[in-house]
């Protein structure tokens, strides 16, 4: 059952705590959810952004440690430019020159990025505040939020209703299920940008943490990283993630699309199709600790980026700052500006459709 305890309460093992987490920048009271399991695994969750601002998983001894990068409270997410742990839309990653056609009309986006919008806009989703709500649910503690994205928003056609539900299982597995529907055509691509390391937040990088992504291929990328609209093999390149791989094996080859990237920043093709059954897309061991996180998702791709672009300047949680790689993010989503790319799985939305997807991140350890 969930039980909403008061502000300032200690969270007990399978409950859901609610407690303040500052103000917006429009004054608005922004809330922090913590969920429990029965194990005592902990998912912080903010009504800002709709954040996942920690997650506290055991290691092989049984000791917990936060994995996800964040802010010890909402004004590094007001102020933050690194998407860390939000949900992102309504268009997660880039669109080219910031525009679309559908149905012969041209949409123009606010650019953010270059020439390029990125994850949703000047204003994307990952600073909107949603409406909260806790749920009791087979599976465990769940979170939903909402959120209504009106016509026009960041240049988007069609009201959008978003909902999303945070579901923390006692089998230490994080389940994220995503619905919108709209009521004029528009094109969707809603996803969690959590940076995870698995070795604790703000411990150092990550290069040393074994990842397999069963990908045959992906999209390469030009200069501002918009894919190309060629889909690669990834045998004999250091794409190849098909064995378990440490990540900075080859992250520093002589490659010209890591190279663009600064690193991985890339998406790696799961399938060409959406799927009602979530299957697996990535598993990730961290040798040190046993941690060990598998990646499930019905998407049809991943965005695999190794942040390349921190720079340990903004600080977060307990004052720790995050270097250049200090993280991974595995972002199941449709792939980027598939808008503008005929020969990508659609990202269009239709009125009296439903766009539904989800992506269960599942915690174990390793000896
Ligand atoms: C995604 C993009 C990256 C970067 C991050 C956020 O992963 O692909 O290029 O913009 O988000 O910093």
């Amino acid at each position: 059952m969930t039980t909403l305890a008061p502000l300032g309460a200690t969270p007990q093992p399978g409950s859901t705590t609610k407690k303040s987490f500052g103000k917006a920048a429009d004054g608005q009271p922004v809330d922090l959810y913590v969920l429990t399991n029965k194990s005592g695994t902990e998912a912080s969750i903010t009504n800002f952004g709709g954040a996942l601002v920690s997650l506290k998983v055991p290691d092989r001894s049984g000791k917990l440690a936060d994995v996800v990068l964040g802010y010890d409270n909402v004004d590094g997410y007001v102020k933050g430019t690194s998407y860390f742990g939000a949900l992102v839309g309504r268009y997660g990653n880039r669109i080219g020159h910031a525009q679309f056609v559908l149905d012969g009309k041209t949409y123009t986006l606010a650019k953010n990025n270059g020439e390029n919008c990125l994850h949703g806009g000047v204003k994307g989703f990952n600073k909107a505040l949603w409406t909260a709500k806790t749920l009791s649910t087979k599976d465990g503690q769940s979170l939903e939020l909402s959120y209504f994205s009106k016509d026009g928003e960041e240049g988007f056609p069609g009201n959008l209703t978003v909902n999303v539900i945070y579901t923390l299982t006692d089998a230490n597995a994080l389940k994220i299920e995503y619905s919108a529907t709209t009521d004029k055509k528009t094109v969707v691509n809603l996803t969690n940008h959590a940076y995870f390391n698995l070795a604790g937040q703000g411990s150092g990088d990550i290069l040393g943490h074994l990842l397999m992504i069963p990908a045959e291929q992906f999209t390469p990328v030009d200069a501002g990283l918009i894919p190309t609209g060629e889909f690669r093999d990834v045998m004999d390149t250091p794409f190849d993630f098909r064995k378990p791989t440490a990540i900075g094996a080859r992250i520093d080859q002589a490659d010209g699309q890591l190279k663009l990237g600064g690193g991985y920043d890339h998406n790696f093709v799961l399938r060409m199709t959406m799927d009602r059954v979530e299957t697996l897309a990535a598993r990730v061991v961290e040798p040190t600790s046993g941690r060990v996180m598998e990646v499930w998702t019905t998407e049809p791709g991943m965005q695999f980026y190794t942040g390349n672009f921190l720079d340990g300047k903004a600080l977060g949680k307990g004052g720790l700052s995050y270097p250049r790689r200090s993280a991974f993010c595995l972002e199941t989503q449709h792939f980027p500006d598939s808008p503008n790319q005929p020969k990508f799985p659609s990202v269009v939305l239709n009125p009296g459709d439903r766009y539904h997807t989800i992506t269960t991140y599942k915690f174990s350890v390793e000896k």
